[in-house]
């Protein structure tokens, strides 16, 4: 599974996304190191702030499932990631970080080039 390929199922999971109050669907896809897909939305709710992130509705199912940081090889996203699911990201050990840019532009990054000097405990 390339990064591209793995955008592609981001891309085509967007269109599950529930967002009544923004219209804007964010897909993210995440390449398990067994070689597995998960896929996740963005899922808003009339009480704004509780609405939750394409990329972390994705990681949590990976919790889900038992995955742990570091066994998430890559991700891929049809928007910029927002600043906590950077957060999100660094603390999930993620290797490459694919998503396209407001531009259109597709980009992969590491997740020290998209939050440099990270909160950690
Ligand atoms: N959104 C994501 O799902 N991921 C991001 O990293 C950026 C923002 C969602 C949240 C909200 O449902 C919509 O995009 C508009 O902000």
């Amino acid at each position: 599974m390339t990064d591209e390929e793995l955008l592609a199922r981001a891309d085509a999971i967007a269109a599950n996304a529930y967002a009544p109050y923004s219209n804007f669907h964010v897909g993210a896809a995440i390449l398990r190191r067994d070689g597995r897909v998960l896929e996740g939305v963005n899922v808003e709710n009339a009480a704004y702030p509780l609405g939750v992130c394409a990329e972390r509705t994705v990681l949590s199912r990976a919790a889900t499932e038992g995955l742990r940081p570091g066994d998430v090889e890559a991700i891929a996203i049809t928007a910029s990631p927002c600043g906590g699911c950077r957060q999100w990201l660094h603390e999930w050990l993620v290797e490459r970080v694919t998503f396209r840019q407001a531009s259109g532009e597709v980009v992969t990054r590491s997740t020290d080039q998209l939050l440099p000097e990270p909160f950690d405990l």
